[in-house]
């Protein structure tokens, strides 16, 4: 049973599947010829725009960038720094991808109250919910940066 900290209650089932709908359009333009491994992120700003992105490999491999933070930079380029919710679809469309370590703490700077959406298979609901407190406690803060 969902409880008042439930994620999946503060976010509504028709948002949760808008965002994996666009983030699995952001897929289509992942840039993954050497994983074939192409992921796409649909980050929910606080002003109601939703803003994309998918990985961008390079043949210089660890200059790769991961889709969360594609779409947490696009966002951040046009001006939004608030997010409420991030849908993260991999190449399967019934199972989860978790975001990486450093995507967490890169959209943690910019949402630790966001909710997380992964896909899931069909029995399970299609979804999963999860928040990125969850998936990152004890996250680097910009309150560690200030020392005496
Ligand atoms: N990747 C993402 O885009 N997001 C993640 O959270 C996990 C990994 C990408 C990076 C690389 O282009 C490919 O998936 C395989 O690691």
């Amino acid at each position: 049973m969902a409880t008042s900290n439930d994620p999946a209650r503060t976010l509504d089932a028709a948002t949760a599947r808008m965002l994996l709908d666009r983030a699995r359009q952001a897929r289509a333009r992942a840039y993954a010829p050497y994983s074939r491994f192409p992921v796409g992120a649909a980050l929910l700003a606080e002003d109601g725009e939703v803003v994309t992105g998918c990985n961008v490999e390079n043949a210089s491999y660890g200059l790769s960038n991961c889709a969360e933070r594609t779409a947490i930079f696009t966002a951040v380029a046009g001006g939004r720094t608030r997010f409420s919710a991030v849908a993260v679809v991999g190449p399967q469309d019934d199972a989860p991808c978790a975001p990486c370590g450093a995507c967490r703490q890169v959209m943690y700077e910019f949402g630790p109250d966001m909710v997380v959406v992964l896909p899931d298979s069909a029995e399970n609901g299609g979804y999963g919910v999860t928040t990125m407190r969850d998936l990152l406690p004890g996250a680097f803060v910009p309150a560690r940066l200030e020392h005496p």
